[in-house]
């Protein structure tokens, strides 16, 4: 049922300077296409200092100038791919996959749990940005205003799955 199953929801997605920049990309992608997530946009793109201030706008409020300052810094280290994904429950379900947002804490089987260890090259490093490799909305307020920051109208597409376009 429509319960169960919950609501169709759109959720913005950032492969992070090091997810890009460590060439996961497409194993990123390819887990949340896994997860039935439809790509209803997508773009690259150069986080300058005053469009960082605008995606983490309640981010030094929250947790200090600090936090606010390592991960502003971190972001514009490189470019970055950013998604909008649709499907049901999206945002949640994004969430799930991607791991909690300290990667020591993200279990196996999570993007972060999986590929954001020293091990694999990354850098986490106490009193620095967490290299996390993934942003995603929080909630459907937070959603509906990053995927508005980040995409015009007519860069979000409407279009059927192959997996959608069957009667079953
Ligand atoms: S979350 O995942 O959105 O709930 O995280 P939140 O705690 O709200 O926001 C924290 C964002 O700041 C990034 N960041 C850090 N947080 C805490 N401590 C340190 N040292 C730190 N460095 C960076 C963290 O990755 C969150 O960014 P996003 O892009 O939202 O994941």
């Amino acid at each position: 049922t429509e319960e169960t199953q919950g609501q169709v929801e759109r959720t913005l997605v950032l492969l992070k300077p090091d997810a890009v920049a460590r060439g996961l990309s497409g194993r990123v992608l390819q887990r949340f296409e896994d997860a039935a997530l439809k790509i209803v946009g997508t773009k690259m793109k150069w986080m300058d200092a005053e469009f960082t201030r605008r995606h983490y706008a309640d981010l030094e409020e929250r947790l200090g100038s600090e936090v606010y300052n390592l991960t502003a810094t971190f972001m514009q280290q490189g470019p970055v791919i950013a998604l909008v994904l649709e499907g049901y429950d999206a945002i949640a379900t994004v969430r799930k996959i991607v791991g909690s947002t300290y990667p020591d804490q993200a279990p196996a089987g999570t993007i972060r749990g999986d590929f954001s260890h020293m091990s694999r090259g990354a850098s986490v490093t106490v009193g620095k940005a967490v290299a996390n490799l993934i942003h995603a909305s929080g909630n459907r307020e937070e959603a509906a205003q990053e995927v508005e920051l980040w995409f015009a109208k007519d860069e979000l597409f409407d279009y059927k799955t192959l997996a959608e376009s069957y009667i079953y």
